[in-house]
């Protein structure tokens, strides 16, 4: 009996051991990776002032970058991620309310943050799409930088918060978890050229990069990926279901989150901010989903 009882304990002692190793390492390699220094000089952008741009930049930040969608309706930021535990982030105030970053916040700053995932001290921002932003071209980032200065000023409704335990952080090293922006940004990758807007394949490929279709659907828009570590995202290839639906039925799962057999789509699925695209942004994108290669789910 006591010397079972002393085995036990043994075997207590080298668990905790191993965990505490486990707990040391994932702290030590998520510590190096979230100090990380990244280069701060970022190319310039010219950002218009007219009248026309600031709309146009109000529309791409509502329907394509989907801002809203963390940031909150008045873009005074909000809890993003909360699991017991898990992680508590908030996302930023981009007014220039208390707490806001708009007034203080430089050309240059707003472009490393939206296209590099960094922060003003160079260092990575938490769950910040910027690997698909990296992808608006100029013309657009212009405009989207533009509208941002105009946001009216609204006190931040969350302090801001970057807690991170160690469940998250373990997941974050060992899935694609988008828990860090900056590495995943394709830092060199050339940017599109100006697409004319309108209702094109073209246009369609265009947007489906900056409108976060890749970052979620994959490069293949083949699925596969688990969201939020919630939703597997579907795949939109014509070798899904996409291949059985027409252009009405696309327009109406985009616009209203329900699909052709009437079931609804979640809202991990940023449907509810995407069905702010004009009817030729989704025209473009079914044009361009519609002619991509057939793809089995999560396949290259
Ligand atoms: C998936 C959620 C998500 C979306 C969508 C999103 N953001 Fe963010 N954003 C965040 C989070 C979270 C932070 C705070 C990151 C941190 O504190 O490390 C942030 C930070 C920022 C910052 C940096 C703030 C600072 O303090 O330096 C800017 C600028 C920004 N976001 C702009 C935008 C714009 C513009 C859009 C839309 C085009 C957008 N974000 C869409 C989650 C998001
Ligand atoms: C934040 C991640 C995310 C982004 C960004 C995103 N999707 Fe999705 N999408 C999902 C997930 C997850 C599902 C599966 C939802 C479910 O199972 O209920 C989905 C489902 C869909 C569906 C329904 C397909 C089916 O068979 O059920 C369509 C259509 C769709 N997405 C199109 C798009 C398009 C077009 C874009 C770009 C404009 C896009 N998605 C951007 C995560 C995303």
């Amino acid at each position: 009996m006591k010397r079972a009882l002393k085995w036990l304990g043994s075997i207590a002692a080298v668990l905790v051991v191993l965990i505490l190793t486990g707990l040391g390492t994932v702290y030590a390699l998520t510590i190096t990776r979230m100090d990380r220094e990244y280069p701060t000089s970022v190319e310039s952008v010219r950002i218009p002032a007219d009248a026309a741009s600031v709309a146009g930049g109000k529309h791409l930040v509502e329907a394509i970058g989907k801002c809203q969608a963390c940031h909150g309706d008045n873009y005074a930021g909000k809890v993003v991620l909360a699991g017991g535990g898990f992680a508590h982030l908030t996302s930023a105030n981009l007014t220039s309310g208390k707490g806001g970053i708009g007034g203080t916040y430089t050309d240059a700053d707003y472009i490393r943050a939206m296209r590099h995932g960094v922060g003003r001290n160079g260092k990575t921002l938490f769950f910040m799409p910027a690997e698909a932003y990296y992808h608006f071209n100029n013309t657009d980032l212009g405009q989207i930088i533009a509208y941002l200065k105009t946001l009216p000023p609204a006190d931040e409704s969350v302090p801001r918060d970057r807690s991170i335990g160690p469940i998250a952080r373990a997941v974050s090293l060992l899935t694609p978890f988008p828990l860090l922006s900056a590495p995943l940004v394709p830092v060199g990758e050339a940017r599109p050229a100006d697409v004319p807007p309108g209702p094109t394949r073209e246009y369609g490929e265009y947007l489906s990069k900056p409108g976060g279709c890749t970052s979620c659907h994959g490069a293949s828009l083949s699925g596969g990926n688990k969201i939020d570590n919630v939703v597997i995202a579907a795949n939109l290839t014509p070798g899904g279901e996409l291949g059985k639906w027409t252009e009405a039925d696309f327009m109406k799962a985009i616009r209203t989150g329900v699909r052709p057999n009437g079931t609804v789509i979640s809202a991990v699925m940023p449907w509810p901010y995407a069905k702010n695209m004009t009817d030729d942004e989704t025209r473009a994108l079914w044009l361009y989903i519609h002619g991509i290669p057939a793809k089995k789910l999560g396949e290259k």
